[in-house]
């Protein structure tokens, strides 16, 4: 049960959770294709990387799906490490709304973060996140935005490693 997900769409999504290994060695795109063709969910996609592909949900929040079983280990650690970190650190991760097998619900987030100026602050938070004993792996530009009042935010913490 889901409250931003249908039975059908969570059907769609276990549908395509059980065939994907037959796209394990494709590119990233071919197989981010495949899924969107099995999946067949009215949403708009927003983005895909190696490990899933994104869903806007059109209520200020997005589905991200797995494409491999490294993105089910991905969706996981987000929900670990977003429920279990600290406060000053949590606010620096993008929020997570809603887990199932293999997809999770997450905020939108669409401002990016300049080239640059922010370099700073980027390395201010990386050293944040060693003291507090997570390894902020793959924190690039693509992985990251800014909230509403310009703090950094990561959208992509399925590498992060919390010890
Ligand atoms: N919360 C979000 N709000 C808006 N867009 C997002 C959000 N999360 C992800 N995206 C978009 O979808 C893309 C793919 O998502 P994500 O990086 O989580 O997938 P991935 O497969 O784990 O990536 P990678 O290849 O880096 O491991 C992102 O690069 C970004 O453009
Ligand atoms: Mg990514």
């Amino acid at each position: 049960m889901s409250v931003f997900l249908s039975n059908l769409e969570i059907h769609s999504i276990n549908l395509w959770l059980s065939i994907m290994h037959h796209y394990k060695y494709t590119s990233k795109s071919q197989r981010a294709n495949k899924a969107k063709e099995i999946l067949q969910l009215k949403y708009k996609k927003v983005g895909n990387g190696r490990q899933r592909i994104v869903y806007d949900l059109n209520n200020g929040y997005v589905l991200k799906v797995a494409l491999t079983e490294f993105g089910i280990q991905n969706n996981k650690t987000e929900f670990k490490i977003y429920n279990h970190c600290r406060a000053n650190l949590r606010k620096h991760l993008c929020p997570v709304k809603e887990v199932g097998h293999g997809w999770i619900i997450m905020k939108k987030m669409d401002i990016k973060v300049p080239d640059g100026i922010y370099n700073k602050e980027l390395t201010q938070l990386k050293n944040k996140f060693l003291a507090a004993g997570i390894r902020p792996r793959d924190m690039g530009n693509s992985n990251i935005r800014l909230s509403k009042k310009g703090k950094i935010t990561v959208v992509d913490y399925g590498n992060f490693i919390m010890y």
